[in-house]
């Protein structure tokens, strides 16, 4: 019986673990066990705790309980706790996901002691060397045994790099499974009735990147761009705890508002946070997967960064680079007022059945 630790620390793991561990749980043939590590990056009820009630994830059976701090301070200190816990209890592989500290502090942790490493959403590539993310995918992939992908492209940076064929697994996007099952159950938030949202004319707003929330100045003029460009509009701002630091040093509270239109609120739980992209006229968001589930929401999405690990989002999907320039988003707000948005379609092999493939594959690279 192998048995698979599945990895997850920052709010982005959670909903890309939850469809595997159900995968695992409905094949007991394969003679596949896991157990869940939470390294505790995340720990908040609302960054954490929401996302595991609301997608059914069990409670991991080892909370490292890592807590808050640099980046080195946070890769050292998931790197011990897991060294530790894979010497007192060994397994026989490490599956990690997307490019969070937390996946790569425990591939480098566990390759060192010889298990070897699965990375699920490996290969994608920013090459944007500002991001720390950019850097976990980069080692995380330099020493990973099997990807498990979500795009052609991800297979060719793979390649690219040297990896062999029988280790990429091109399986799709654990991310959608999560979405396209929770779909029906999409919930609104309190905020859709007290800001009077059923009309739809509302943009949701998300921002977390150092470089773009981490400056306070940066952040105001991307704010006040986004007020100027969408007029009679609500803006919808779930807030992430690193940029509610910058926004409070602003001056900007729950109750400040741009003629009562920016609406801020605390990080929203899955159901809900889903509920308004489906239902906004359009995302503007820094995030890289928010990217991913606007498209298959057909929401149009404009991204406030300068590139993109995921550009299937834009050649396929309904997002567009606007970049960190805050005067470059005003021709792409006006494109989406103008109505004309262009139409995406959903990329290949997101289907909802990704983390199927991936238990069908691991049951065949562990066997019994
Ligand atoms: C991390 C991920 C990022 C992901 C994001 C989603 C890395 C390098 N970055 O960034 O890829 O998009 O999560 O949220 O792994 N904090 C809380 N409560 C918590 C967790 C954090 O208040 O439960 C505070 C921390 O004290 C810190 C800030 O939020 O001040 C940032 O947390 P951190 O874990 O450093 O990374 P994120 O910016 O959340």
């Amino acid at each position: 019986m192998a048995l698979i630790d599945v990895v997850a620390g920052a709010r982005p793991n959670f909903m890309k673990i939850a469809p595997i561990i159900e995968a695992i749980r409905n094949r007991p043939e394969t003679g596949l066990r896991y157990r869940l590590v939470h390294t505790g990056q995340h720990y908040d009820q609302r960054m954490s705790g929401d996302f595991f009630e609301q997608l059914g994830i069990p409670k991991p059976d080892h909370n490292l309980e890592v807590g808050s701090g640099t980046q080195a301070e946070q890769t050292a200190a998931i790197m011990v706790r897991y060294e530790k816990l894979l010497l007192e209890k060994p397994s026989d592989l490490c599956l990690v996901v997307g490019d969070v500290t937390s996946t790569m502090a425990c591939s480098i942790a566990a390759q060192k002691l010889g298990v070897p490493v699965a990375h699920v959403e490996g290969g994608i590539r920013s090459g944007d060397w500002s991001m720390p993310e950019e850097i976990n995918r980069m080692v995380t992939d330099a020493i990973t045994n099997y990807f498990f992908t979500t795009s052609e492209v991800a297979n060719q940076n793979l390649r690219k790099a040297g990896v062999s064929e029988e280790r990429i697994f091109f399986v799709g996007n654990t991310m959608i499974d999560t979405l396209l099952r929770q779909l029906p159950r999409l919930r609104p938030p309190a905020v859709w009735a007290d800001e009077q949202l059923g009309d739809h004319r509302f943009i949701v707003v998300t921002l977390h990147r150092p470089a773009n929330v981490d400056a306070p100045e940066k952040l105001r003029a991307m704010i006040d761009a986004i007020i100027e460009g969408t007029p009679d509009t609500k803006l919808v701002f779930p807030v992430h705890p690193r940029t509610r630091k910058t926004l409070a040093a602003l001056g900007y509270s729950a109750d400040t508002a741009a003629d009562g239109r920016l609406v801020l609120c605390e990080p929203l739980p899955y159901l809900e946070f889903n509920f308004l992209v489906k239902n906004a006229m359009a995302v503007i968001t820094d995030s890289g997967g928010i990217t991913e589930e606007a498209t298959v929401m057909g929401v149009p999405c404009l991204t406030l960064r300068d590139t993109t690990e995921r550009p299937e989002t834009v050649t396929i999907g309904t997002n567009e680079l606007v970049g960190t320039d805050p005067s470059a988003l005003a021709p792409h707000l006006q494109r989406l007022f103008a109505g004309n948005w262009k139409r995406g379609a959903v990329p290949p092999m997101w289907d909802g059945k990704a983390a199927e493939r991936i238990v069908e594959s691991l049951a065949t690279l562990l066997p019994d």
